[in-house]
């Protein structure tokens, strides 16, 4: 519970969908006490069947209700969505937006008093309720909305606090780190069929491996380079694989495409 107050989604889209049915499922919130606002009536139909949340087509109606607004509109309306609040938004509510690339200041500086903005990046796992999520706090953000915002994003998976400096490295590891994953899974796929699995089988056995080596890191606690030691006997076939993959560059392929994708999340950053 997050002491009766209530969440409003302003954009009922994907991560909107993904966060209510997160929050529903652990309990932490009521139907009753989550509201949302999108421009699509149908949207908001298909939200309030399924959910039995309370919507509305006007922004300003979900947040002026809402103890806390979160923002799960694209980056390039947040702008003309937050002008439309200007008359809502109060010192009391918690902000919390999870558009990329959008600073905290970028938001306080919308409104003319203090505002208390957390910004968070979640990634597209959320959706099965597996977000990698690191969140940071505005200037006059209290240290009692972070501990919200990480309640209400531990629904969706884990968290992490960091600097907000750090968001574009976030955006480059975790937010776009499905992609490289769902390529690495496509691979090891192809590489099944190549010795002889069939499609199907291959795919299983490649997404579930990926899964299962991420559990192991996450529950024991352990270095992955221990883990990795565990699986590796002396003049065995995890060997032989490990050595043709460090050959193939993989550790610094990866490294580079995590440092492009940060550059490039700085890049479009600077464009606002
Ligand atoms: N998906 C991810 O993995 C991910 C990860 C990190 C952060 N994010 C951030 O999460 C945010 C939402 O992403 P999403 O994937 O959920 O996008 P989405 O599915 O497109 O959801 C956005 C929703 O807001 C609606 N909308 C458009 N204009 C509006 C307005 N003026 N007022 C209210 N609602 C409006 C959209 O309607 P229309 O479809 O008609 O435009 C859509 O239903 C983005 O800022 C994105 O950067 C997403």
């Amino acid at each position: 519970m997050l002491n009766g107050r209530s969440l409003g989604f302003i954009g009922g889209g994907n991560m909107a969908e993904a966060m209510i049915r997160g929050l529903l499922k652990a309990r932490l919130l009521r139907p009753q006490e989550i509201l949302a606002s999108d421009v699509v009536p149908e949207r908001l139909a298909y939200l309030e069947q399924t959910f039995g949340i309370r919507t509305s087509q006007d922004n300003a109606e979900v947040a002026g209700k809402a103890d806390i607004a979160l923002f799960a509109v694209k980056p390039q309306i947040m702008s003309p969505v937050l002008d439309g609040l200007l008359d809502v938004i109060t010192g009391h509510k918690v902000l919390i937006s999870i558009a990329a690339g959008i600073s905290t200041r970028f938001i306080a500086e919308k409104f003319p008093g203090k505002v208390r903005v957390i910004r968070v990046m979640p990634n597209t796992p959320a959706l099965v309720l597996e977000a990698a999520s690191a969140l940071c706090s505005g200037a006059d953000a209290l240290p009692e909305d972070l501990e919200l915002a990480k309640r209400i994003f531990t629904a969706v998976g884990k968290v992490v606090v960091v600097e907000e400096v750090l968001m574009d490295a976030v955006t480059g590891l975790s937010g776009s780190g499905p992609a490289y994953i769902f390529l690495i899974i496509d691979a090891l796929s192809d590489a099944g069929v190549k010795v002889g699995l069939s499609r199907r089988e291959a795919q299983l056995l490649a997404a579930q491996t990926v899964l299962g080596a991420a559990r192991m890191v996450l529950e024991t606690h352990k270095h992955p380079g221990e883990l990795k030691d565990m699986v590796t006997s002396p003049g065995g076939t995890a060997i032989a694989g490990l050595h043709t993959l460090e050959a193939g560059g993989l550790r610094t392929t990866l490294i580079n495409a995590v440092e492009a994708a940060t550059r490039r999340s700085m890049e479009l950053g600077r464009k606002d």
